[in-house]
């Protein structure tokens, strides 16, 4: 395992092992890596010669009243992880690297992504779109994976990727869940014990939804309406938004201090 802290090591990195016939995978993360993460990876070492895992908390994609400087961090852990689950690269730089003039002047806006997320963090996916350009730019041609719980995310990344002709393939990954549904998520480790019990309201209330999509309802208020309900009679939670999309089923929902989003296939 090979850890680098700057842009240019890891693109030379990359560019030899290509040089030298091997397929790259790269997982972008921000580290805290959890078993979803832990998911990526494996499916990169199993599709690709080398994996390199991003370990970067990305400050452009936090609004100024959101939890960057408290986003849990551990890079001696996330190493281990990463090693454990076989990559072969972690590249995990400052900020002065990634950001070497303070916010850059360039940033990038994937049009569509206004909505959800994007209208209740206002900025969000431009930091988003702007840091995983630079990393596809450093990481060259190569796959990318990415988890489906951040759906939206997703979306804007198989955007940036096609209409920016990056020469990276965009793999989705299924969630990875623990087993009461709830899914794996950096910020679960914010919870206190009666609030990682409350947040098992977002799967209950997907769940509940997609089944009765499942069983014949296709009135999108309906379904819609199901998980308002759900999340309503949880007393730690607050909604943030539940949305019907063709196809999926998309929950905000804060537990106390702590927003998590998920979603569901319909
Ligand atoms: O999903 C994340 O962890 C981040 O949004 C990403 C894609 C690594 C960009 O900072």
């Amino acid at each position: 395992m090979r850890v680098l802290d700057r842009g240019d090591q890891l693109r030379k990195e990359l560019e030899a092992a290509r040089a030298a016939g091997a397929t790259v995978g790269l997982v972008p993360t921000m580290g805290y890596l959890h078993r979803g993460h832990g998911a990526l990876v494996r499916r990169s070492v199993a599709e690709n010669d080398l994996t390199a895992v991003t370990v970067f908390v990305n400050p452009l994609q936090f609004g100024p009243a959101e939890d960057l400087a408290a986003y849990p961090r551990d890079l001696a852990r996330d190493v281990e992880v990463a090693t454990r689950a076989g990559a072969g690269l972690v590249f995990a730089p400052p900020v002065e690297d990634m950001y070497p003039a303070g916010p850059p002047g360039v940033t990038v806006h994937v049009a569509g992504a206004d909505d959800l997320e994007g209208a209740s963090r206002p900025g969000h996916f431009d930091g988003v779109a702007t840091v995983v350009a630079k990393l596809f730019n450093l990481a060259g041609p190569c796959r990318a994976y990415f988890g489906e719980k951040d759906w939206q995310q997703l979306g804007v990344v198989r955007r940036l990727a096609a209409d920016l002709s990056f020469p990276v393939e965009v793999v989705g990954c299924a969630t990875v869940r623990e087993a009461d549904g709830l899914a794996c998520s950096s910020r679960n480790s914010y919870l206190s014990p009666a609030e990682r019990q409350a947040a098992t309201v977002l799967y209950r209330a997907l769940s509940t939804a997609a089944l009765a999509a499942s069983a014949g309802e296709c009135d999108p208020a309906n379904i819609r309406r199901l998980m308002v309900n759900i999340v309503a009679k949880e007393p730690l939670a607050t909604l943030d938004y539940a949305e019907v999309r063709p196809d999926r089923l998309l929950l905000a929902v804060r537990i106390g201090t702590v927003r998590l989003i998920d979603n569901l296939g319909a």
